[in-house]
């Protein structure tokens, strides 16, 4: 009976996990898919590499082209999952 408990506890606990870990990375990915894909496809993005210092100069550039439609914690969150994702 314990064991059965445990075993329960456990299962619970690893699907709350990972759970947690793919939602963080969704989030973050849908965040880029909703910012970046405003002007052109994501794929402008995902097609290319780029190391951190590239996708910081480039998310905000792209930042620039259209005030206030990307916010500075947006763009570290972009950055963040593009140098993540996509980097050389
Ligand atoms: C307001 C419109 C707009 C938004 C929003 C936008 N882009 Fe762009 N993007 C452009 C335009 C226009 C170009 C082509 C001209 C240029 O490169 O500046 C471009 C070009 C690019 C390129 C190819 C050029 C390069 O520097 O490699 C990449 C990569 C890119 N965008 C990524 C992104 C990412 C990532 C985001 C989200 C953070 C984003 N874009 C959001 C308008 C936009």
């Amino acid at each position: 009976m314990k064991k059965i408990v445990i075993l329960v506890l456990a299962l619970g606990f690893s699907m709350l996990v990972s759970m947690g870990f793919a939602q963080g990375e969704g989030s973050a990915m849908g965040l880029f898919e909703a910012k970046c894909s405003k002007c052109h496809q994501a794929e402008r993005a995902t097609s290319t590499k780029k190391d951190a210092a590239g996708w910081t100069s480039t998310v905000n550039r792209m930042k620039g082209k259209s005030p206030g439609h990307i916010s500075d914690v947006e763009a570290e969150t972009i950055i963040k999952y593009l140098t993540e994702s996509y980097s050389r």
